[in-house]
């Protein structure tokens, strides 16, 4: 079973970046917990993070070649603004969830619209890092029925 986690521009800031808002947790963190997490289900976790959006649809793209079964996705401001992104995960077919650490829902009014989440398995927003948690969770549920 393989889950890859796909992280989108600003997210290689975590720790530092407006911590108020996206907490104090590095993405380093966040991948070393969802790795450890995964190792003690006896799933492949992989993880990348890119700043440029024709990289993160190749890994999307990628990602069926190599037999991916879930994805878990927070695209970062490209969650407001890519048609792209969402084509590609359409392309794919490949079950995901998407993840926001903060409430999209309780901020800029240009937040709140998503291009993925209606094609989304699911959506966890605004409890920060232990989103990330839940989600991997919840795709190891998923592919284990
Ligand atoms: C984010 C929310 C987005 O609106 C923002 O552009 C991000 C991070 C989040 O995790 O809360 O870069 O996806």
């Amino acid at each position: 079973t393989s889950i890859l986690v796909i992280q989108g521009p600003n997210l290689n800031l975590l720790g530092t970046r407006e911590p108020e808002i996206y907490g104090k947790t590095t993405l380093e963190d966040i991948h070393a917990n969802l790795g450890t997490i995964a190792k003690s289900n006896s799933v492949d976790l992989s993880t990348f993070q890119s700043n440029h959006e024709g990289e993160l649809i190749d890994r999307v793209q990628k990602a069926k070649q190599d037999g991916v079964d879930f994805i878990i996705i927070n695209p970062g401001a490209l969650t407001h603004t890519s048609v792209a992104l969402r084509d590609a995960l359409a392309g794919v077919a490949i079950p995901f969830i998407e993840v926001h650490l903060s409430n999209i829902h309780q901020r800029e009014e240009f937040r709140r619209h998503s291009y993925l989440s209606d094609i989304a398995t699911g959506v966890i927003c605004g409890l920060g890092a232990i989103g990330y948690e839940f989600a991997l969770q919840a795709a190891i549920a998923r592919l284990q029925k």
